[in-house]
């Protein structure tokens, strides 16, 4: 089979590599790609905004199988425009990627099929939500509705910062449209997971856990990034707690979605609070996380073909799907210079040649580009140094190894990660 994998990103150098592995695979191509995706797979340029430009490249190239890889194609309803054609798409439409693309749909969504999540009200106009956080007096969270790229949310201590949270979303527009309304939620305290599952609108299987670093410095502090590292499998999610998870919040979201009328057909991801050893739900997400997809990918040993064909198709198989997981895998993102906020491009990148050496070791990139022989920064996060070993405390030690080995000037990244899996497991 040939598959096209779309997007950018270190998440879909994870996908690809993930997939052609399969021995059903033939070919991956990826689009638009960066400089790594380049190195290991043919690219070919393309706006994933333009939906005819898309299907003619799948019919140009003879592709069988699309996976879309960020959630804005998505929620713009790529996946439908695809699917209309008769070509096998895995991404869900953009009335079931609803559930990340309105959070408020998802609260409310959430409430109609009695999944815990924090406690929230919803408003359209800045007056009454401002009324309403001066009401609870106390900490809440300030949510954009729409997609913001991550940014849309703001976690308050106090009611002053959620005044101007909603100041910034509903009056001056910061995330234009996406901010027209806004959800104002309890806030949680806890550990924060995410957890995956496949679906074919009717079934799912399970993938694994794991932990994103979502802040940009050690000892999670600084402003919230895409995610500055991740592992997996985490100490915070055992199997009773998975159970639990499968139990109170997929199957209710698979079920639910399907009786809504919008079966949910791709990957869902769950992004959890943990709080007094319950799960509640902080977000829906419609696609794979970045960098826990680098993680669960260099994990798996079983072949991920089969569960993105079984969800395109409607034929995942019934029952427990026994997926087979290798030992832990560690991921540290190495960012550019004043990331998340304005960075410089292109700065060259070296010793990535002495890291493909090393042995269970994978550099996923995300922002780089190949200028002739070079390789040189292109973006906010530029490369997800990935480590397994037989214990955590050794995939981390290798991933910071490979760091250490890299080099481009400015480079920022945590020193923290999977600190919390190596305290649990000392203890
Ligand atoms: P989201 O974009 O919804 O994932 O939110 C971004 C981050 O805000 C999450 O990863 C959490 O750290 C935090 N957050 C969101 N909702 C809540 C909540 N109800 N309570 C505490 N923290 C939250
Ligand atoms: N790692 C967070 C995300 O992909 O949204």
């Amino acid at each position: 089979m040939r598959v096209l994998v779309l997007g950018s990103g270190g998440r879909e150098h994870a996908l690809a590599w993930a997939i052609a592995r399969s021995p059903l695979v033939d070919e991956v191509i990826c689009a638009p790609g960066n400089g790594g995706i380049a190195g290991d797979f043919r690219v070919l340029p393309l706006d994933l905004s333009d939906h005819v430009a898309v299907l003619e490249l799948v019919k140009r190239e003879g592709v069988q199988l699309v996976v879309i890889g960020p959630e804005d194609p998505l929620v713009a309803g790529l996946a439908d425009s695809l699917g209309e054609a008769g070509v096998a798409v895995f991404g869900p439409s953009a009335e079931a990627a609803q559930l990340e693309g309105s959070k408020r749909f998802a609260k409310e969504f959430m409430e109609r099929h009695g999944i815990p999540t924090a406690a929230h009200r919803a408003f359209c106009d800045a007056a009454s939500a401002e009324s309403y956080v001066r009401e609870l007096a106390g900490p809440c969270v300030v949510k954009a509705d729409g997609l913001a790229a991550g940014k849309g949310v703001a976690v308050c201590a106090k009611t002053a910062e959620a005044l101007s949270a909603i100041r910034e979303m509903m009056q001056e527009r910061r995330f234009g449209d996406s901010g027209d309304s806004v959800v104002i939620e309890e806030r949680l305290v806890g550990d924060e997971v995410s957890y995956y599952a496949i679906c074919d609108g009717e079934r799912f299987v399970c993938l694994a856990a794991a932990q994103d670093h979502k802040r940009a410095l050690d000892g999670d502090l600084g402003e919230n990034t895409g995610g500055m590292g991740a592992y997996s499998p985490t100490p915070v999610v055992d199997a009773e707690l998975e159970r639990e998870i499968v139990e109170q919040v997929v199957r209710p979201t698979v079920d639910g979605m399907r009786s809504e009328g919008r079966p949910f057909r791709g990957v869902l991801y769950v992004g959890l609070m943990i709080s007094d050893g319950k799960p509640y739900v902080i977000e829906f997400n419609v696609r794979f996380g970045d960098p826990e997809t680098q993680v669960l990918m260099f994990r798996m040993e079983s072949d991920l073909m089969p569960l993105l064909l079984g969800a395109a198709e409607g034929r995942l198989p019934e029952g427990e799907v026994g997926l087979d997981f290798g030992p832990p895998a560690v991921c540290v993102a190495m960012a550019s210079e004043g990331y998340p906020r304005s960075y410089e491009k292109g700065r060259e990148i070296t010793g990535l040649a002495e890291v493909a050496e090393l042995p269970d070791v994978k550099v996923f990139h995300a922002g780089t580009r190949r200028e002739g022989n070079r390789i040189e920064t292109a973006g906010g996060r530029v490369l997800g140094v990935t480590a397994r070993a037989v214990t955590i405390a050794d995939a981390t030690s290798r991933a910071y190894d490979a760091v250490e080995r890299i080099h481009f000037d400015g480079a920022q990244f945590r020193s923290d990660i999977a600190k919390r899996a190596l305290a649990e497991t000392a203890s």
